[in-house]
Parts: C-alpha cells; structure tokens; sequence
C-alpha cells in the first residue's frame, strides 16, 4: 500500500517535470521497460525504432532514455551538438555486449583479414555492443544491424564483400544466415579465447560467415523441451520467440522475429487466439494486458536484469537533474565513426 502511495507521488512529480520543459524533453522506452515507466515515455518502441526517433528529433534539448547502456549511446551518438543524452542508471548494462570487448574484437578482425586479405570481410554489429565495436565498424565500411533487419543488412553486406564478420552475437548471426540459406559449414564460431577464434587457416578462407561467440543469457534460456511442454499444455497455440534465441527453439517455433514484429504479431492475431512467446518477460506480461481479448503466455519467465534496473526513482532523480547527471557521452574519433555505421543501417 505504501509502495502504491510512494510510487504515485513520484509518478506526480515525473508528470509534472515533463509539463514544465514540454517539448524540450523527450522520454524513449524500450519495450523490455517495467510498464510504470513505459506509461511515462513519450515514445516506446525496439532498439531500431528508438534510434530512429533520436536521430528525427529537432526540438528537445534532452534525451532521456529509458533502456539499456548502448541504446541510450546509440541515440547519444545520433543526437546533434545542442542535444544531452540521460539515462536513469549508468550501470544499466547489457551482458551480450560485455561479451564483445574492443581490443579482442580488433585482433580477430586482423587475424582474419591476415589470412584471407583485406577488403574481402565486411564487419556488421548488432546495435547490442559498445560505440568502440560500432567505431570500428564503420571504420571498415561495415554498418550496425538490429534484429529487425539483420537480413538486410546481411545482403547489404554481401554486396560490399564476399564474408561477413558478425558481432556479437553468434545465435541472432546464425538464424539469419539459415534464414538466407548460407550453408551451416560456412558459418564459422569465433571464440576469443582461443587461437584463431579456435579455427584452422582452411576454415577460415573456406567461411563466409564469422560469428563472434556471444549470446543473450535472457533470450538463451529457452529450450526445445519449454516448447514440446507448452504444446501439449496449449495444443492450439502458435509459439512466436526472439532471434537471440537458439537455432533449435527457432526451428521448433512458429514465427520467429524482433521485438516489434512480436508486438505486431500480437496485435494482428484474432481475438481468442492463444500465442506462447519466448522473450524477455515485461514485454510479455505488458502485451498480456494489452490484449485481454487473447491468451498472451510467456514460454518461460526470463527477466533482463539490466533493463529492470530503471525504476520511478531513478527516473525521477535523473529528470529532476535534467542536463547534469548521467549523461551518456562518446570521445569525438569514436562518435565519428560509429556514426557512419548507424547511418548505413538507418540507410539500408
Ligand atoms: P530489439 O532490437 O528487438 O529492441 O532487442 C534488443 C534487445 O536487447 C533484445 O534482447
Ligand atoms: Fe542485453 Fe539480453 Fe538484456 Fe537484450 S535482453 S539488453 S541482449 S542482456
């Protein structure tokens, strides 16, 4: 009760801050946000869409982003000279993005480009990594994806150069590959740890595909036996699920496809239609709420901790600090580069 209370006041004062700057601030939301925080965003929406909407806005001064770490750098590194980038907890990291560290990232890459020469790989990142990973990108022609155009960027890519190299991660790289029917054989794991990412020079020059060996530890959690248990549980129910899954739940799924087509799907399915989903949870329970008219379940409860870190204090704390704390920046040679591998992928 006394939580309902607490929240509703600082609800108030969060209404109230956004009346006073108007249009000046605006407040993006990932769809992976508590729904409290979804309901005070001015706009919510996947990683691509959210970008996009930086990249648009002319009018606010400020950019508070409610989401993880490299979504409110990516709009950082989108926005223009006059606009601050602010998100509610600095340590709202991502895991799979931790995975991909810059220096290792730059010695696979001269590894490879060692062995099969230079200007035959274009690099593509997933917008989950840091603005190092991004800046090489675009240092080497290469362009940032989301999971709601992988495969466009993919052939974008093949276009440039006969190889890709995917960072960084290995499961949304191979769905997408099987997707455009790249023959497993030619998708190749890059490990860090180990000597040539642990391949031969043969399977190196023979692979069209590197994939940086990273995953989503949210999104991973999901296994064949959940899908065959929620099939006999719920006969008639179409299980959707993420690309950062396995390639076998992908398999064993109905749909597979990003964070907006599963709101999409949600939206246009009939009404009494049963619809399983394997993603991150809070979108899940939001869509459930949504859409009282169909059975919205989850395959499995699985949280991302990073994105449950903003909550209405911080939120709060950070508007009532507008301009001044947690501001999300990025070195100037990094911005630069980084900048034109989102561009290519805001191009595509
Ligand atoms: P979207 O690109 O679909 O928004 O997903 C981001 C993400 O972090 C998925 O785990
Ligand atoms: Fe990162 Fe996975 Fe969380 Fe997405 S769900 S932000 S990939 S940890």
């Amino acid at each position: 009760m006394e939580n309902t209370k607490d929240n509703k006041k600082i609800t108030d004062k969060i209404i109230a801050i956004k009346q006073k700057l108007g249009n000046q601030l605006v407040i993006l939301t990932h769809h992976y946000q508590r729904k409290e925080i979804i309901d005070l965003g001015d706009h919510k929406g996947d990683s691509f869409g959210l970008s996009q909407r930086a990249a648009q806005d002319k009018h606010a001064r400020y950019i508070v982003f409610c989401g993880v770490h490299f979504m409110a750098e990516s709009a950082a590194i989108l926005a223009k000279n006059f606009q601050t980038v602010q998100i509610p907890d600095m340590n709202a990291g991502c895991w799979m993005a931790d995975m991909a560290d810059s220096f290792l990232v730059e010695k696979a890459w001269n590894d490879v480009t060692a062995i099969v020469g230079e200007n035959r790989v274009t690099p593509l990142v997933y917008m989950n990594s840091d603005a190092f990973i991004k800046a090489h990108c675009g240092r080497n022609n290469g362009a940032v994806c989301t999971s709601s155009n992988t495969s466009k960027a993919f052939e974008w890519a093949f276009k440039q150069r006969e190889k890709i190299f995917f960072f960084p991660d290995e499961h949304l790289g191979r769905n997408t590959g099987n997707n455009l029917k790249i023959p497993a054989q030619e998708m190749i794991v890059w490990d860090p740890e180990k000597p040539l990412g642990g391949n031969s020079e043969s399977d190196i020059k023979r692979a069209t595909v590197f994939l940086w060996k990273g995953h989503c530890l949210v999104h991973t959690r999901f296994t064949t036996n959940d899908m065959t248990a929620m099939r006999e549980k719920f006969p008639d129910a179409k299980i959707i699920v993420h690309p950062e899954c396995t390639q076998e739940v992908v398999k064993a799924s109905d749909a597979v496809g990003s964070t907006s087509f599963i709101v999409k799907y949600v939206d246009q399915t009939s009404k009494g239609s049963v619809v399983i989903i394997g993603t991150e949870i809070n979108l899940i329970k939001r869509l459930a709420m949504d859409y009282p008219d169909k059975k919205i379940i989850p395959l499995k409860e699985s949280l991302c901790p990073n994105m449950y870190k903003i909550n209405l204090k911080n939120l709060l704390a950070c508007l009532e600090n507008i301009g001044k704390t947690n501001i999300v920046t990025v070195d100037k040679t990094i911005k630069k580069d980084a900048f034109i591998a989102l561009e290519n992928m805001l191009s595509l």
